[in-house]
């Protein structure tokens, strides 16, 4: 979070130390650095060179990090031949890269508490802040919308969340035991799902909510852009502040280019102008955003 020391970006080469196959063609990539390990913090991203083949590094989310293992976890997902190359990497395998790459969520302090809305990969940045905001003694929960089988095993939720029916009552198993309240949302028929939309299971546990409590609240938001202006509109509904991770195409992940650009509201005719997200962000608040 970026209440410590800038870090540096620079050229890594860490070592695939174990590649996890996940359902829906994700997997979970553990990378021995430890001094990645040790500088990381939710919100940055790594800058990953695939193979000689490709010209273009992809973007990765950091979803934690083990400072005594001298690691770090990634969560892809397969969605062209850069991620489907990466899900092959075995142990050992170097991966160079650039790292650690952006900004990071703003910190909050008890009393206030976070609530979070994800969507697919978007899980893994989010899950990084909320172990983080969860050892800080800040109360945290987060929202999961997935149309794909979920990375993470599911099982009956063991403590409440305000606003969800009992009928709503999976969670992430990994998350719960971490103390991480959760609860997951889908568009289709799914016992222990909310059915509709993840940011409306957060506008339901918003109204929920006596008006202290909300008051106390920000929205964190990670995943495709409409449920990011989904997301936006519920902030804006509800006067609570929000930060959202952006998703854009990169090229060289250092500011170079722009071409990562997002559109931020700003003082000239349009309304709005463009911050790059490899530099600028990837976080930026809710609030800022222009998303069309
Ligand atoms: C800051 C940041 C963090 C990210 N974190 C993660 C993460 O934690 N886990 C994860 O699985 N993915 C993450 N991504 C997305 C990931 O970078 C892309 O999925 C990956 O680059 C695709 O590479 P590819 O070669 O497999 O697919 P390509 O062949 O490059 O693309 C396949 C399809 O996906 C589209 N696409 C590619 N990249 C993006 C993108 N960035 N946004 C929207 N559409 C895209 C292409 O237009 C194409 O249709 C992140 C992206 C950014 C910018
Ligand atoms: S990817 Fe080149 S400026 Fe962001």
């Amino acid at each position: 979070m970026n209440d410590h020391p800038p870090t540096t970006l620079r050229r890594l080469t860490a070592r695939v130390r174990e590649n996890r196959r996940l359902p829906a063609g994700q997997f979970i990539l553990t990378l021995e650095s430890p001094e990645l390990a040790a500088e990381v913090r939710p919100g940055h991203f790594v800058h990953i060179q695939v193979d000689e083949v490709f010209t273009l590094p992809r973007p990765i989310s950091v979803m934690g990090s083990d400072v005594e293992a001298g690691t770090i976890d990634l969560l892809i997902k397969s969605i062209g031949e850069g991620t489907r190359r990466m899900a092959k990497w075995g142990k050992g395998r170097a991966v160079r890269m650039l790292g650690p790459v952006g900004n990071t969520f703003t910190p909050i302090e008890a009393p206030g508490r976070a609530l979070m809305i994800a969507g697919g990969v978007g899980l893994a940045p989010l899950e990084f802040l909320a172990r983080t905001l969860v050892e800080r003694g800040i109360e945290t929960s987060l929202l999961f919308g997935t149309e794909t089988d979920p990375p993470f095993a599911t099982r009956l939720a063991q403590r409440p969340f305000d606003g969800a029916d009992a009928t709503e009552s999976f969670t992430f198993d990994r998350l719960e035991k971490a103390g991480v309240i959760n609860r997951l949302a889908t568009l289709a028929e799914r016992p222990g799902y909310f059915k509709g939309f993840v940011t409306d299971l957060a506008r339901k546990h918003l109204n929920s909510l006596p008006p202290e409590q909300r008051a106390r609240t920000t929205l964190y938001v990670c995943g495709p852009t409409p449920m990011m202006a989904a997301a936006a509109r519920v902030a804006d509904e509800f006067g609570v502040h929000g930060e959202a991770s952006l998703e854009a195409h990169m090229a060289c992940g250092f500011g170079g280019c722009a071409g990562c650009v997002a559109k931020v509201k700003a003082d000239t005719p349009e309304g709005w102008w463009y911050k790059r997200v490899c530099v600028d962000g990837p976080v930026f608040s809710l609030s800022s955003l222009h998303l069309d």
